[in-house]
């Protein structure tokens, strides 16, 4: 049993299925960049069959990064389905197709209405089709978990004996509890002959909050892959958060004696990264990555940590490249200093956006007192996650206070010609400021969308802090993120409305498009 556990990423596919966290094509190259860098074993890219969009996200993933980080494709089956899947990954070095077939009865009788012998005939027939594209082929037993054991047992050492090198036991429901998903994983240990032949791998989701919890019985039992995703991104609760698992079996090597090729320090940055480009926040009080994940407030514990710093604390904050609320640098501080601040914080920045980045921080040195950390993070994240969009705020102007009416007036400028960018005004009314802002936009757009959701927080500590605006809307039956940071909350919301819109109509590029030019 090999004591290093493979980390098989998805947050760009089953994380990306959660709704509102849809990715574009540069997005989900810079989240799968930073998930090699962050060491994954495999970066799960996509479903190819799904839209041509996924096709050509996970062939532009695996043409970047295959020959660095195994990239899989996942797949139905069904022919059309893998042949897609050995498309997307063809001439990279190192693919992997994921077939996938649901065995519960609950899923043969409504879903699939199929009987258990066509179920076992389908995965050995698909996974020998994937075998012909590709050596390395993962077969998931969907709903495993709710499957009957005699039966997982079967459909497991077929679809092993057909070819099957990585055998994936979903939780797809989030039903397994720790000590269940345990014994379901060592009675496949037992029960399947060939099962040394095949990598054993957990998928949990997060539906009862034991998907971590899951995942680590998984390994204790024999499991050697851990299927998760950054910030435990995915449908309803989520999945297995990659950082919580990861962190896990760090800080508990004495119990676990388990390693992972991950580089842990960069654990804060990626999560940072996904939670900008999803516009997923992430709660203060999330375990590794959370703002407060390394704050002690209690007198007793700041004693003890003065002390002793293990008295209270299992990890260092600098091994999941924590940071904190530190004041750092001010108007005065040169270029020199501030990129030195930039590398010890864990960026590699070009010149361009190093001088980027450093213009906006002297425009934010200007506006505020104290520049902390966290308010350096919020600027890079800002320009190394910046998409070309196709509507950009130029200015706006809020009429608002008791007794008035809120209005504002809005420029926006269309960028769908690059050559020739053009600008509209328009006005509107609101229920306060932000909404006014909102409705004047989506004037000059020409669309109409529901806010869903809209939350303002502080970047760091001060009162000056930077907001940070994160908003979901409905726009035609889906759900679209945007998140925005500045000094002026109001700029900071109307920003991240923008965004939303942005992806909304890129989403749907038949928009009716109807405004009057500035
Ligand atoms: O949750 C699930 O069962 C899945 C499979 C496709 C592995 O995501
Ligand atoms: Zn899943």
């Amino acid at each position: 049993m090999s004591d290093t556990v493979t980390i098989f990423d998805t947050t760009l596919r089953d994380g990306e299925q959660s709704p509102g966290c849809s990715m574009t094509m540069p997005e989900k190259l810079k989240v799968a960049e930073a998930l090699v860098e962050l060491g994954v074993d495999v970066i799960e890219a996509g479903f190819p069959i799904a839209s041509p969009g996924d096709f050509e996200a996970v062939r532009a993933v695996a043409q970047k990064f295959g020959e660095r980080t195994t990239i899989c494709a996942l797949a139905r089956c069904r022919r059309e389905d893998i042949e897609r899947a050995a498309e997307a990954l063809k001439g990279i070095a190192k693919s992997r197709i994921h077939v996938f077939l649901a065995t519960s009865p609950i899923h043969r009788q409504f879903k699939l209405k199929m009987a258990e012998q066509e179920i076992v005939k389908a995965a050995v027939e698909h996974v020998q089709l994937a075998k012909t594209f590709c050596d390395d082929v993962e077969f998931s037993p969907e709903d495993a978990a709710r499957t009957e054991l005699d039966f997982l047992c079967e459909v497991v050492e077929k679809a092993i004996a057909a070819g099957a090198t990585t055998i994936n036991i979903p939780d797809t429901v989030g039903y397994a509890t720790p000590n269940h998903y345990f014994k379901v994983i060592t009675h496949l240990k037992q029960h399947v002959p060939n099962i040394g032949q095949a990598v054993i791998s957990t998928h949990c989701h997060n539906d009862l909050g034991l998907a971590v919890a899951n995942s680590l019985a998984a390994v204790e039992a024999g499991a050697r892959q851990v299927e998760c995703t950054i910030n435990g991104l995915g449908e309803r609760a989520g999945n297995a958060a990659l950082e919580e698992i990861v962190m896990a079996l760090k800080t508990r090597k004495d119990f676990y004696g388990i390693e992972t090729r991950i580089n842990t320090p960069k654990l804060c940055g990626t999560s940072r990264l996904v939670s900008s480009i999803t516009g997923m926040l992430v709660q203060r009080n999330k375990a590794i990555v959370g703002q407060n994940a390394f704050a002690h407030e209690a007198g007793i514990h700041q004693h003890g940590m003065l002390q002793n710093r293990a008295t209270y604390e299992i990890m260092r904050a600098e091994d999941v490249g924590f940071i904190g609320e530190n004041m750092v640098l001010g108007k005065h501080s040169g270029r020199h200093a501030f990129r030195a601040r930039v590398t010890e914080l864990g960026y590699t920045l070009d010149d361009a956006q190093l001088q980027k980045v450093f213009d906006d921080f002297i425009a934010l040195a200007d506006k505020k007192k104290h520049v902390y950390d966290a308010d350096i993070v919020a600027l890079i994240d800002k320009q190394t996650t910046q998409t070309a969009d196709r509507w950009q705020l130029v200015q706006f102007h809020i009429g608002a206070g008791t007794g008035t009416i809120p209005t504002a007036t809005v420029e926006l400028r269309d960028d769908a010609n690059a050559e020739a960018p053009q600008a509209f005004r328009d006005a509107a009314i609101g229920d306060g400021p932000v909404d006014a802002v909102c409705k004047a936009m989506e004037r000059i757009i020409g669309v109409s969308a529901e806010l869903k959701d809209y939350q303002v927080r502080a970047v760091s500590g001060g009162e000056d802090a930077q907001g940070e605006a994160s908003v979901e809307i409905a726009y035609l039956g889906r759900r679209y993120h945007g998140k925005a940071v500045s000094t002026d909350v109001i700029e900071a919301s109307a920003l991240a409305y923008l965004k939303a819109l942005n992806r909304a109509i890129g989403d749907n590029s038949k928009t009716p498009v109807t405004r009057a030019q500035a």
